[in-house]
């Protein structure tokens, strides 16, 4: 009775170890390039986004592309449309993810900036010292993001978000970065941004 207890046991954990092994080999078939493509179907071929609402991801700090798919595969940050992308990724995969889009060469969207709002904007940026996090270049560190050449309608709709509270799992940092900022300042801010 004992012993036949035992053999079920290790059979029931056979069975799990065999699904498990033949699971994560499935994973590891997905190499880097097919899921950089996935990628470049929203984020833009060269990582330098041409839809509406989607970062670029191009130059974007190594760290920070890390951070935030563990982020969003931990359910932290809620994105919908990547929920089922980072589902199963593991570390290494997101790691070398990070790798290749913070080589890739930043570039302008494309999207028109007006010279008024980027003035305007530069005095706000200086006010309010965006610098001291996202560095003089705008190119971001660490876990802090590049804003320099990203989208403007992407960086607006974020900087939104901070300013209202409405962005899962940020970072409290940018909180009172925004603080008290109207919508106008907000796409000034962005429009700045995105010339850099
Ligand atoms: C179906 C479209 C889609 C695909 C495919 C996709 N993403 Fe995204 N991704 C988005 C959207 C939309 C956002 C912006 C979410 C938001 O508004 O906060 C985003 C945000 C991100 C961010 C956060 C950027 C930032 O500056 O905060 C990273 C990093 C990211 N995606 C990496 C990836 C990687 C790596 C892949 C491929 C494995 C990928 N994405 C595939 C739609 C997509
Ligand atoms: C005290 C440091 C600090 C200052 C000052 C600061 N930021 Fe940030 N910023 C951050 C951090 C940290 C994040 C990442 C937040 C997160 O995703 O959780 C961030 C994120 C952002 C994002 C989101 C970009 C993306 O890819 O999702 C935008 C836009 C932004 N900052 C704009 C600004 C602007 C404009 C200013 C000046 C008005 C500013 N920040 C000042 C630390 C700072």
């Amino acid at each position: 009775m004992r012993f036949a207890m035992r053999w079920r046991r290790s059979l029931v954990l056979g069975l799990a170890a065999a699904v498990f092994c033949a699971g994560s080999a499935f994973a590891q078939n997905v190499s880097l390039a097919e899921r950089i493509q996935l990628c470049a179907s929203c984020h833009g071929e060269d990582g330098s986004s041409r839809i509406e609402k989607i970062p670029s991801l191009a130059g974007q700090p190594e760290f920070r592309v890390l951070v935030q798919l563990i982020l969003m595969r931990e359910g932290v940050r809620k994105v919908e449309t990547m929920e089922a992308i980072v589902k199963d990724m593991k570390d290494d995969e997101m790691d070398a993810l990070a790798k290749h889009f913070a080589k890739l060469p930043p570039k302008p969207s494309g999207e028109p900036i007006d010279a008024s709002l980027v003035r305007r904007g530069a005095v706000l940026a200086k006010q309010r010292n965006c610098v001291s996090c996202h560095l003089p270049t705008l190119a971001g560190q660490q876990q802090i993001p590049r804003l320099a050449k990203q989208r403007v309608d992407y960086l607006i709709q974020a900087l939104k978000e901070f300013r209202d509270s409405k962005r899962s799992g940020s970072d409290t940092l940018m909180n009172g970065a925004v603080a008290g900022l109207s919508d106008a300042d907000l796409t000034a801010l962005a429009h700045y941004a995105a010339s850099r």
